[in-house]
């Protein structure tokens, strides 16, 4: 949550931070700010509440120059998000700006020492204490603000990445991390220079450099002019900055034509199925490759248990992996949510696999369920699709969805390709265990490469969604029911829907809605039910009757040319046939659609709803 963006080069770095802003917007958009030091020597902040519009409406008017700067945008946590709260945040003789994402956990012990030595603040935040704290740091010790940060983090506990002006040395751009994602980009200069670019992830660096370092955790860089990049630990031992090359494309991050980036990702899916698959998926050769789980074999195949830890979209998908994984490769597999299992004492034993599912691989509590693994001796392994992220650079081992930057809040190609990457991992388990007939396995492996052609089939199906979306605007409560596989596509269906549209619906499995929610149940009640025609269909048909006797509007996910569930049903979307394994990649698709175009008819901002963010850095 939150995002940094920070600059130090030739060019006039105001355009460059606040396209990266908005880059970046989708971490948080509360408030925005930005801070520069002009050719003169002066240091400005400008900071306004809401999106990165509202501070360029406040800065049009304003002397934007200067060649190094550094900008925020907040998804709040300590103080609510007016203008005095946004960051950037000055030190008391107004030397040192400072940009935070993260948390200082200690900040209250930190803030009341210093009050005691006579500072004040202005704000609620934490990231105003640790401004102040580097500045009483640096005056304390008469030391250069570069060994102030240093010795101020040692005193922090919590997590941070941090990009750090200071008026007396304009020729510097400090930056740090833990815990928190931080880039640095270095690209040349018209002159043949160097410039640096700080950014929380790639997106806002990609279109001036794909030259990068990510930040370990508690390295702190220093960017200078003339020096050039120095990176050092926390005790000031000298760290050597490993260059990477992105392999990200500008055109990935535009709309491409779409009016939101969701819809863009939802109808990128197909295509997104078929780069994650690819290679990996060997239907000639009847085999599966990952090659993650080939340079560990052993581990899985004498895995006593898998256990997934995820959060969000990302728990869901796990869920569906371990209905999977267990039917394929007899492997017990257990799902966590990531923030539960931190903090239980769970009982892990050596011979665990655990699978850390996570769609941008920062997100705080999934980073510290594995952390906990680790140190209980568990084999590690990450499925992300943001590459170099902390997760996938914390495990193992692991595998890349290859999606593609997923910029929309609410989490469409990420799902699927998790879910995807799960069905390979279960089949390359099944393949060396031997736990699937070769006729089975084939079968699996020969269908999992139908399903982009078959997303594709429902998408354009379920196009004219848009059309009635509108009648469930006035909507307050939504059901959505399905079993086995479809269960954990209810919850999904469910969750998307709350995140956009801010309509209250709950997932369920569907015979459990007899155990309370069809109290809930009335003429006003949708109800969606997952009802392919496969495996449970009778049983599903006995659990719409039994919501249609109560009143209840029942729109329903059906296998192509199934009558009987449609003349059921008040609205119908409807899906290709395939095993009940890959239902819900195709199912997933129409309850997008609804989700997105219900919450389009009631005006809601889909790409960023509120108070969500797409990187939960905090716990
Ligand atoms: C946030 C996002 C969700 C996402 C969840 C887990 O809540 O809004 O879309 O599913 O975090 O994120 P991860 O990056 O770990 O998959």
């Amino acid at each position: 949550m939150c995002g940094i963006v920070g600059y130090i080069g030739e060019q006039e770095a105001y355009p460059i931070l606040i396209k990266g802003l908005h880059r970046l917007e989708y971490r948080g958009y509360d408030s925005a700010g930005v801070s520069l030091i002009n050719p003169k020597g002066k240091l400005s902040v400008y900071k306004a509440t809401g999106k990165v519009s509202a501070l360029e409406e406040k800065c049009a008017a304003e002397d934007l120059s200067g060649t190094i700067g550094i900008a925020h945008t907040r998804w709040a946590t300590h103080g609510e998000p007016n203008a005095v709260n946004a960051h950037p945040h000055l030190s008391g003789s107004g030397n040192l700006s400072l940009v935070h994402n993260g948390i200082i956990e200690n900040y209250k012990s930190l803030r009341s020492m210093l009050e005691k030595k006579g500072m004040s603040f202005c704000s609620d935040t934490d990231t105003e204490v640790l401004v102040q704290l580097i500045e009483y740091t640096q005056q304390t010790y008469h030391c250069d603000v570069y060994t102030a940060v240093q010795r101020a983090l040692k005193s922090v506990v919590g997590a941070y990445a941090i990009a750090l002006l200071e008026k007396a040395h304009p020729d510097q751009l400090i930056c740090a991390r833990k815990g928190s994602p931080l880039v640095i980009g270095v690209g040349t200069d018209a002159r043949g220079g160097k410039e640096f670019y700080v950014g929380s992830d790639a997106t806002p660096i990609i279109e001036y450099t794909n030259q990068v370092v990510y930040l370990k955790d508690e390295e702190i860089a220093l960017m200078d002019r003339k020096g050039g990049l120095e990176v050092v630990n926390l005790s000031n031992i000298k760290q050597t900055p490993e260059m990477h090359t992105l392999q990200l494309s500008l055109d990935e991050l535009e709309k491409g034509g779409y009016p939101h980036f969701m819809l863009k990702e939802i109808w990128e899916q197909p295509n997104a199925l078929r780069t994650c698959i690819r290679g990996r998926l060997q239907v000639k050769d009847k085999d599966v490759l990952l090659s993650g789980i080939q340079d560990h074999k052993e581990k899985f195949l004498n895995a006593r248990r898998i256990i997934i830890c995820a959060c969000g979209t990302s728990w869901h998908s796990a869920l569906i992996g371990k209905y999977f994984i267990e039917e394929a490769a007899q492997i017990p597999v257990e799902v966590e949510y990531a923030s539960e299992f931190r903090y239980r004492n769970p009982v892990i034993y050596p011979d665990d696999v655990v699978i850390a599912v996570s769609q941008s691989g920062e997100t705080a509590d999934t980073l510290a369920a594995i952390q906990l693994a680790e140190q209980k001796g568990a084999f590690l392994y990450g499925i992300c699709n943001v590459i170099g992220s902390s997760i996938a650079r914390a495990t193992h081992s692991g595998t890349y969805l290859h999606v593609g930057p997923e910029i929309g809040v609410a989490s469409t190609k990420a799902f699927t390709g998790q879910v995807i990457t799960l069905c390979l991992l279960g089949l390359a388990i099944a393949k060396e265990k031997h736990t699937l007939s070769d006729e089975m396995f084939h079968m699996l492996v020969e269908e999992l490469q139908r399903i982009p052609d078959k997303m594709q089939w429902t998408l354009e199906h379920n196009k004219h969604i848009d059309q009635f979306a509108q009648m469930f605007t006035y909507c307050r409560n939504f059901l959505f029911l399905g079993r086995g596989y479809n269960y954990p596509l209810a919850l999904e269906g469910a969750l998307k829907l709350k995140e956009i549209s801010y309509i209250h619906a709950e997932g369920y499995p569907a015979a459990e809605m007899k155990h309370g929610p069809i109290a809930l149940v009335d003429e006003e009640m949708p109800v969606v039910f997952i009802a392919p025609k496969r495996g449970m269909y009778e049983k599903v048909v006995s659990n719409i009757q039994e919501i249609k006797s109560r009143k209840g509007k029942i729109i329903s996910v059906v296998t192509e040319g199934d009558k009987t569930v449609r003349n059921m049903s008040d609205y119908t979307f409807v899906i290709p046939d395939t095993r009940d394994c890959f239902v819900p990649l195709l199912a997933v698709i129409p309850l997008q659609l609804l989700s997105y175009y219900v919450a389009v008819a009631k005006g809601r901002n889909v790409d960023q709803p509120r108070n969500l963010a797409k990187s939960v850095t905090v716990e």
